[in-house]
């Protein structure tokens, strides 16, 4: 008989057991392994979503790029004023982070206060709400007696949605937890701190970043664990950050290295995403929120709700009977009457049976003990379904790290902090454990925020201050190189003094050599041609027919070894005399002793055109024993030694004049000829009348009234006129130059030195620390790296910065993305500069042809050469828009010449033959 009253005392037990009844009734609550992958792949297709550009704008998980790009690396350092806005607490911090201390050894030293918020103004206007912040930072400036006298650096935590358009400027997405503000949707945040703190007055404060908790304590943590790439929050709220690669941002440009995303996960399954996990009891929670229809996966998780969950399933359960006899007190219908803190009390290890007896006996009910194994049991399965779905989309954020790292065994680092995971008992084991499950291969490690985010928040605004005092150093040294408009009057009027006084008199800075060409080309010249170019980046050897006003040309480059540039002048002929050769050879024209036309492109003192003594070596050239000597003479020797051809050289020209012959042929209105090449230098037909110094000399009589000066303009500023303009490191190009003190204008304006400009510009700035690290390498110091056509690729416009380090790591320099925008900087204000100057000599040069011809306005145009003019992106563009504005009576066209000056060198050789022949 006791035997059969013991079986049936066993079998009732066994029917009552008072958590099947509770794992029965919340069956949907309890999520198994493989749900739970099924909605981390949920998750990690909303992460895509969401960093798309296409589908962003429907994405629930909004993935928010946040400007935060690296994580702490130890440099950082200052002292801060912090804000923590939107966790449990309200607090005012004063952060010092002192640099390369590291936080153990006391690195980092905080001081907090919590101001509490009154509830009425969760829900009140935007301004009452940052009024009580600004008044709580003053309160704390003054209880801490930190002084007003100097601006205090601020960096703010706000944790809410927010898209960032920089680190300074939040715009509101939208309110969620317990606040519900009016007026603030869409506009930004900081901007509304700013105002209300200048309201509150006495306060010199610079907000130099915002960021949201995830963020933050991703930072708090980081300063430790070079690993920590994941910030989770589980507190009031829950959400996570992680660092994303660039090149998936669509939103933000660029495509190299990471930026932290804010993946505002809060919001997963605010698009039916989740319908098939939600509960009745999480549709009662929305609809009693702030928020309804918003933050679904929030409402399942955060220390907001969790408490609200359990008394909505007790409650259920009672009146159905399952509970309390079926017995409901008015406690327990009231909202908010369970918090998460009783949720974590009830699952205290010890004493969380006992802890449930007292919680519900405070609601007034009378549990038996197996209501309270019940109660704690629905709590459990309650946070259980919380730290299982943070698992799940931890889980896909980790995936997706693995994933675009290319690695499996992933060893990452996730920085935690919030209410619920530092308070509740089981919390944290429960999700370390279950992310471990999902993801087997990969090492997670979770460090607890232990100080809060605002050690983070202060980090980033180190970081912030850091490069805005690193990007003022950087804009003071390019200032150096902009030109106002008044700078560049003082350019043109000096250019002017410099042409008026070079046709007056030798010896003057701007040459002004007469060339012996009194007009450009009519159309009439025909025969067949040799043409020699020597000056531009090669060496070319041409053959030119011209026939009822058509040319048809042959050419072939040769290259101008250095130690031929820089050898002797008797090496140097004969290494052109070899080239010759070589091309009548290709061209089966050995034989023939062809008129020939010498494009020398250097200043020559010429006596008649076909003659001319070199003044001086310009552009690197420093062959011995050629200055002041006749270089036509030289040529000629060098072809006689050699004694395999002849040649009958009868004109010697610039290569300025050649090209704005070779133009004229096409434009009869082409009377300037210009070069931006290696060198810089312009030519023009000047009146006859006006070249006193050949008056003086040779005393001349002609019919003609014009000849073309080659001006030499690149020797403005040789006797110091442009010193007002000339920087540093223009000094410094000038004093490593072969020809220091020389060619001053042509240092500031020529492809030969934009290139070294720019090199000792980046020196500069890496010795102080701006770029590369500061570090110097022997790449940085090595002269002539920079070729022209190196900084044309780097200031194009179609390249990615990708590309740009890429051209930079090809040069030996290695940097970040940041050091690639710098150079890209220092590049643009560089050649912008030689365009500018360029342009203010020019609207010298065509003005004084209008006033000389009297004319009100001049219509020319100018016939340009030289790869700095037709293959740089801008600085054609550059040179238009100054003149234009630099004289703004003249209408210049600019002409490239197609091919070359060698045309015009012919052109010349022609229109002298025809002379002699007549
Ligand atoms: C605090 C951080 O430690 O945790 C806050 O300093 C954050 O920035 C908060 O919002 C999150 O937890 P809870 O529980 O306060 O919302
Ligand atoms: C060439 C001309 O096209 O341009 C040369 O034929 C001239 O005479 C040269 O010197 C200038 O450009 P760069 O860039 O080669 O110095
Ligand atoms: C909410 C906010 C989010 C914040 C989280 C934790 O989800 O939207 O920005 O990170 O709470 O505080
Ligand atoms: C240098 C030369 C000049 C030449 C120019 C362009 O300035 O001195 O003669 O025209 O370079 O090549």
């Amino acid at each position: 008989m006791l035997a059969v009253h013991l079986v049936s005392f066993f079998f009732s037990k066994l029917q009552e057991d008072p958590t099947k009844k509770v794992d029965r009734f919340l069956h949907a609550m309890r999520l198994q392994d493989d749900q739970l992958i099924d909605i981390s792949k949920r998750f990690l297709a909303e992460m895509k979503k969401g960093l798309s550009a296409e589908s962003t704008a429907a994405a629930a998980v909004k993935m928010l790029p946040t400007h935060v790009r690296s994580t702490p690396d130890g440099s950082e350092k200052g002292q801060f004023l912090a804000l923590d806005l939107g966790g449990s607490k309200f607090k005012v911090l004063r952060v010092k982070v002192r640099e390369d201390v590291g936080i153990r050894k006391g690195g980092v030293e905080m001081e907090e206060k919590i101001y509490p918020i009154p509830k009425e103004l969760h829900v009140g206007r935007a301004a009452e709400l940052f009024d009580h912040v600004s008044e709580s930072l003053k309160d704390f400036l003054h209880e801490k007696n930190i002084g007003l006298e100097k601006r205090h650096p601020l960096a703010f935590t706000f944790s809410f949605p927010c898209e960032h358009p920089s680190l300074d400027q939040g715009l509101l997405v939208s309110w969620c937890k317990n606040y519900k503000i009016r007026g603030l949707q869409g506009k930004d945040v900081v901007q509304a701190l700013r105002q209300s703190i200048g309201r509150a007055g006495d306060m010199d404060v610079e907000i130099l970043a915002m960021v949201g908790d995830t963020v933050a304590t991703m930072m708090t943590c980081g300063f430790d664990d070079q690993c920590c790439e994941v910030g989770l929050i589980i507190g009031t709220g829950t959400n996570a950050c992680y660092m994303e690669e660039l090149r998936h941002i669509d939103l933000v440009e660029g495509d190299e290295g990471r930026m932290c995303v804010n993946t505002e996960w809060g919001a997963f399954g605010d698009d039916g995403a989740l319908d098939d996990h939600i509960t009745e009891f999480d549709r009662d929670v929305d609809a009693a929120s702030l928020n309804p229809g918003k933050q679904t996966f929030e409402k399942m998780i955060s220390g907001m709700y969790l408490g609200e969950l359990v008394r909505l399933v007790v409650l259920k359960m009672a009146k159905l009977g399952l509970l309390f006899d079926g017995r409901v007190s008015d406690a327990l219908r009231t909202k908010g009457k369970i918090t998460t803190a009783d949720v974590a009390a009830m699952e205290e290890y010890r004493n969380g049976l006992n802890n449930t007896r007292n919680i519900l006996a405070h609601l007034h009910l009378d549990p038996s003990p197996d209501d309270c194994i019940a109660v704690q049991h629905v709590s459990t399965i309650v946070s259980f379904r919380s730290s299982n779905l943070v698992a799940a989309g931890l889980a896909a954020i980790l995936t997706r790290i693995g994933q675009n790292r290319n690695v499996r065994g992933l060893r990452i680092t996730v920085g935690v902090d919030g209410t619920v995971y530092k308070t509740h008992p089981q919390y944290p084991k429960r999700l370390h454990k279950v992310v471990r499950r999902l993801l087997p291969e990969c090492q997670v490690r979770f460090v607890l925020s232990e100080s809060g985010s605002s050690k983070g928040a202060a980090l980033v605004a180190a970081v912030a201050q850091r490069l805005t005092s690193q990007r003022r150093k950087v804009d003071e040294a390019l200032s150096l190189f902009t030109l106002n408009q008044q700078q560049l009057q003082l350019v043109k009027s000096r250019m002017r003094e410099g042409l008026e006084a070079g046709l007056k008199s030798k010896g003057s800075s701007v040459k002004m050599l007469p060339s012996f060409v009194y007009h450009t080309p009519d159309g009439t010249e025909y025969g067949k041609f040799l043409a020699l170019d020597l000056g531009g980046t090669n060496f070319r050897a041409m053959l030119v027919r011209f026939k009822r006003q058509k040319s048809r040309l042959y050419h072939k480059i040769y290259t101008i070894p250095l130690e031929i540039m820089q050898g002797t002048g008797e090496e140097l002929f004969d290494h052109l005399a070899q080239c010759v050769c070589d091309f009548l050879d290709y061209m089966g024209l050995k034989k023939a002793r062809l008129p020939a036309g010498f494009t020398f492109s250097f200043p020559c003192e010429q006596s008649g055109v076909d003659t001319g003594t070199l003044v001086s070596w310009t552009k690197g050239f420093k062959a011995t024993d050629c200055e002041g000597q006749d270089v036509v003479s030289m040529l000629r020797e060098a072809i006689k030694r050699r004694n395999e051809f002849d040649l009958d050289i009868v004109a010697l020209l610039n290569d300025t004049v050649g090209t704005m012959m070779s133009c004229a042929y096409e434009d009869p209105q082409c009377e300037i000829g210009m070069i931006a090449g290696t060198g810089s230098n312009l030519c023009y037909m000047e009146q006859l009348k006006n070249i006193e110094k050949i008056k003086e000399d040779s005393g001349i009589t002609r019919t003609d009234t014009e000849m073309c000066i080659n001006t030499e303009w690149g020797g403005l500023g040789d006797d110091r006129c442009l010193d007002e303009i000339i920087t540093p490191y223009d000094a410094e190009v000038d004093i490593h130059s072969v020809n220091p003190g020389k060619q001053r204008f042509e240092k500031l304006t020529s492809g030969m030195y934009l290139g070294e400009i720019v090199r000792q510009v980046l020196l500069d700035l890496t010795r102080r620390g701006l770029l590369f690290k500061g570090n110097v390498t022997e790449t940085l110091k090595t002269p002539g790296i920079f070729e022209t056509k190196y900084l044309s690729q780097i200031e194009s416009d179609r390249l990615a910065l990708l590309q740009v380090r890429s051209i930079l790591q090809h040069l030996g320099l290695r940097g970040t993305c940041d050091d690639s925008i710098v150079v890209k900087e220092v590049c643009g204000a560089v050649s912008r500069r030689a365009a500018q100057l360029c342009g203010a000599g020019m609207a010298a040069v065509v003005d004084k042809i209008r006033e000389d011809r009297r004319l009100e306005r001049l219509s020319i145009t100018v016939g340009v050469d030289g790869a700095l003019y037709k293959l740089h992106p801008h600085f054609s563009q550059v040179l238009k828009e100054t003149v234009k504005v630099m004289a703004p009576q003249c209408d210049v066209t600019f002409l490239p010449s197609e091919e070359g000056s060698g045309k015009g060198a012919a052109l010349i050789a022609a229109v002298v033959r025809q002379k002699q022949e007549m």
